[in-house]
């Protein structure tokens, strides 16, 4: 109850009520790894409970004109790409009562549209992205550390033996027997190379040059360092049930003492009207 609870009280005669903390959960990994995914099925699973997630991409640093011309040497994996002060106190803000503003973020334009996203305080909050677990500060916010494990070796293998992207992209998207990898592995790159190029305005080349560049450095260097701050690390994404059903059951029972907490300070509140 400690942990997510600080009693705002003035003595034995307050009848100041606590004020409850939300439940912060990060989730981290790689690219295309099935945060996302592993995310909204927690949600759909919490259905009982208020939950807001809270997407690490929405705090992109903006491009100026200047990096824009140079975009295909921008590292969008580097900490020092996201604006990590506004994540900060935006958390800060939501976790003290207050609604917030959250940046809305394109990929195409590589800018903040317009809108921006209302954002309520609530029982359950999931910060989600493949910093995520990165920044000391953002990682003291939470009460539960996950990391969606994955790699890409294959793109590796494939660029060490001098192959080519189109049968690289073969590789990928023909089922066969093939010496280089696993399948799970496959089929992750396959995905970010689909989504990047029908959601995020990509082509083949563009996805697989800018993996090489600073995708596959960036996750070595920072992201999966970042994995030893898990509590729970989730092999297999959205496909493991059993570790999702996991997590699921163990924050429902953390917000269980979130209710008894409500009922001990509601009991407060009569013990101390009593006194008076
Ligand atoms: P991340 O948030 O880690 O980038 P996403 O959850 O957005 O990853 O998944 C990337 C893509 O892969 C999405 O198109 C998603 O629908 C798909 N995907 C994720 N997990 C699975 C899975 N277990 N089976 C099939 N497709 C999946
Ligand atoms: O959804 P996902 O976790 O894959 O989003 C993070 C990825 O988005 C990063 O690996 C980064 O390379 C990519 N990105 C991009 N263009 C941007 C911003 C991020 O390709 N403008």
């Amino acid at each position: 109850i400690k942990d997510h609870f600080s009693l705002q009280s003035n003595g034995p005669l307050s009848s100041t009520l606590p004020h409850k903390q939300p439940f912060v959960i990060g989730v981290a990994g790689g690219t295309a790894s099935g945060k996302t995914t592993v995310c909204n099925m927690i949600i759909s699973q919490l259905h009982d409970q208020r939950v807001v997630l809270v997407n690490q991409d929405s705090f992109y640093y903006p491009l100026n004109d200047e990096k824009l011309k140079k975009v295909h040497e921008y590292n969008f994996d580097h900490p020092d790409a996201f604006d990590t002060e506004l994540l900060l106190s935006c958390m800060e803000k939501l976790k003290h009562g207050e609604a917030v503003s959250i940046p809305n973020y394109d990929f195409k334009s590589h800018k903040r549209t317009e809108q921006t996203r209302q954002m309520n305080p609530s029982d359950v909050f999931i910060l989600e992205g493949i910093l995520i677990l990165h920044d000391p500060r953002v990682r003291a916010l939470m009460n539960l550390k996950i990391f969606v494990d994955s790699d890409f070796d294959i793109l590796v293998e494939c660029i060490a033996m001098g192959l080519l992207i189109d049968t690289y992209y073969d590789i990928l998207t023909t089922n066969h027997d093939n010496s280089f990898t696993s399948a799970d592995s496959d089929v992750r790159l396959a995905r970010r190379i689909q989504r990047d190029t029908v959601e995020r305005g990509r082509n083949i080349e563009n996805v697989l040059d800018q993996y090489a560049r600073s995708v596959k450095p960036s996750f070595e260097e920072y992201i999966l360092p970042s994995k030893k701050y898990a509590d729970i690390i989730i092999p297999r994404g959205a496909d493991n049930d059993v570790a999702i059903d996991l997590i699921v059951q163990h924050i429902c029972t953390k917000l269980g003492q979130h209710d008894l907490c409500k009922i001990y300070s509601n009991v407060f509140v009569i013990f101390s009207t009593f006194q008076i």
